[in-house]
């Protein structure tokens, strides 16, 4: 059996996803915004975050997979598209929505490509940073929560594919 060691509670963790939903509904008022899901991580907080957000934004979404953990702990900063989005993202304001920005490995990746497909802008928003274990610099304009240098879990975030369902975020005791 794994130990699961709660951290931040499912109160916690909505109240603070619609205090970024808030925030969001502000600064989108009056333009669209094109969120990109990475999945599988972030599926859970894009559907809590854009739900949350005022009835009159405007709001759409598509996904996009990226590989890069395989099934271990350390990332091996090996980064590859296995699931493109399905529309062009030119003249858009992209909000890139994901689960954990740990080494900064895969959003650098993601913003090369992305940028290069002319977006008016492009910000993130992340529900868990992980800021000490950065190797590259990655500007996050919305944040959830600061996590310490620990292997997190739930809402989105797994260990060898499972404990996404979690409805709280907590860490894993390693052996
Ligand atoms: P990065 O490229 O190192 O920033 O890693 C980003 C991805 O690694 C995240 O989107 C997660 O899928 C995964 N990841 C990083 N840290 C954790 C963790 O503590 N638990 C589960 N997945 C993680
Ligand atoms: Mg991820």
């Amino acid at each position: 059996m794994d130990k699961i060691i709660k951290m931040i509670d499912t109160d916690e963790l909505f109240a603070r996803i619609k205090e970024l939903a808030k925030q969001l509904s502000e600064d989108y008022r009056g333009r669209e915004v094109h969120m990109i899901c990475v999945l599988k991580g972030g599926v859970y907080f894009l559907t809590e975050l854009s739900k949350n957000m005022d009835e009159d934004s405007r709001v759409a979404v598509d996904f996009m997979a990226v590989s890069s953990y395989g099934n271990e702990r350390v990332s091996k900063g090996v980064v590859k598209i296995v699931k493109d989005l399905d529309d062009p993202i030119e003249g858009k304001d992209v909000l890139i929505v994901e689960d954990i920005i740990d080494s900064g490995n895969t959003l650098t990746y993601l913003m090369n490509i992305l940028w290069d497909r002319n977006p008016r802008s492009i910000e993130i928003c992340t529900l868990l940073d992980k800021p000490s274990r950065r190797v590259k610099e990655v500007d996050v304009k919305y944040v959830g929560f600061e996590v310490p240098d620990e292997f997190v879990l739930g809402f989105g975030l797994d260990y060898d594919q499972f404990y996404r369902n979690l409805p709280y975020i907590a860490k894993m005791e390693l052996d």
